[in-house]
């Protein structure tokens, strides 16, 4: 599949996209500082898939996650800014991600993937 640019100018902070990348959900989504704090501050050894913040975002674009929508459980695709950890939910069997897309709670068991992309200057993506 071709590449996808994304244009993140209209993507206010605390606010995120979904589009379709090679059939799948991707979302993208400005972070406000609170979120990037919640997401750096978590103990990594705690986690279940251990994966530090800055391994899952561009070196000083900490602002903006960009995660494949689908559950690392049986592949639902998971609602943003929902459950514990205000990440994302999953409604099939309650999966919770935290503000990095990483496994929190429920039966996922990993994180949601990242899929590849590159910056084109400070307001644009192109995924794939
Ligand atoms: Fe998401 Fe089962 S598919 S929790």
């Amino acid at each position: 599949g071709a590449p996808v640019e994304v244009d993140l100018t209209p993507i206010v902070e605390g606010q995120e996209i979904k589009i379709f990348w090679r059939g799948k959900p991707i979302y993208v989504r400005h972070r406000t500082p609170v979120e990037i704090k919640a997401a750096e501050d978590v103990d990594v050894a705690t986690l279940r898939d251990p994966q530090p913040d800055s391994d899952r975002v561009k070196k000083d674009k900490s602002q903006w996650l960009v995660v494949i929508g689908i559950c690392t459980h049986l592949g639902c695709v998971p609602i943003g800014y929902e459950g514990d950890y205000k990440g994302w939910f999953c409604p099939c069997h309650g999966s919770q991600y935290d503000t990095s897309g990483r496994i929190r709670q429920g039966p996922a068991p990993l994180n949601l993937y990242i899929p590849p992309y590159a910056f084109e200057g400070d307001a644009k993506i192109v995924i794939g």
